[in-house]
């Protein structure tokens, strides 16, 4: 809070040095303005990453209560479609009526970084490529249950790929390198874990947050039926 209560004073006075004196200026009117533009968008900058360190030092423990996933993965998906609207973001026809016992904001939050992460890929591509794709699904089994997001980006570094979960790595400019972190502490917490690896259907990376099996509807009797015949 101690850094970041000044920044919105700051921002908010430059756009109003911008709004007020812009119309003023007779000389050099592209330097006003780069450098209004440098401060409010280097000060939301700043912004970003104390929110990101902030949410990473007092994580809060997990509020546990009983969510739809289908409905979670929709939402970011909804959220990335959005903020990247020259991204296709698909979402496969998720399985319905599971009931996953979790924070939904804690997951939401995993979802959300996932998923901005394959955004950044597919806009840290360089030259001429296909549109950027992302493909955002759900899979639930007897023996877990997974969301899995696949991009089109620029694919996992080849190198130190097991320490891209780590606090601060990052090989973005504007990086904090937490965003990972937080996801697999996020998984963790909820008896899960972080897989990262090549796509399958795509060209980039395909990452998985594999949590424990969760519980079905009854009102599909086909799984019911399963489960007792395994019994
Ligand atoms: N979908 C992806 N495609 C390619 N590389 C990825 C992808 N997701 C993560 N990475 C790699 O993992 C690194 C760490 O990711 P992480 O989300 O922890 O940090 P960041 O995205 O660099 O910064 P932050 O999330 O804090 O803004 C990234 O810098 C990038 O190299
Ligand atoms: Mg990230």
């Amino acid at each position: 809070h101690e850094i970041k209560n000044p920044l919105t004073p700051i921002q908010l006075s430059a756009e109003r040095l911008r709004r007020k004196y812009r119309h003023e200026i007779t000389g050099d009117l592209e330097t006003f303005d780069r450098c209004t533009d440098t401060i409010i968008r280097q000060v939301g900058d700043i912004g970003r990453m104390v929110d990101e360190f902030s949410a990473f030092a007092r994580m809060p423990t997990p509020k546990f209560g009983s969510h739809d996933p289908a409905e979670m993965l929709r939402a970011g998906v909804f959220a990335l479609r959005v903020a990247s609207p020259d991204i296709a973001v698909e979402m496969a026809e998720p399985p319905e009526g599971l009931t996953f016992t979790c924070d939904d904001r804690m997951v939401g939050q995993a979802l959300t970084n996932v998923l901005k992460n394959a955004a950044e890929a597919i806009a840290g591509r360089s030259g001429a490529h296909e549109k950027g794709r992302i493909l955002a699904s759900l899979h639930a089994d007897e023996q877990a249950m997974c969301f899995i997001i696949e991009d089109n980006g620029v694919g996992l570094p080849t190198r130190d790929r097991d320490r891209l979960t780590e606090p601060y790595v990052t090989t973005r400019e504007k990086g904090t390198g937490l965003g990972l972190a937080i996801v697999k502490r996020i998984a963790e917490e909820h008896g899960g874990e972080l897989l990262l690896s090549d796509a399958q259907t795509l060209s980039g990376a395909r990452v998985v947050l594999k949590f424990p099996p969760v519980e079905q509807a009854s009102a599909k009797p086909k799984r019911t039926k399963k489960v007792t015949d395994g019994v």
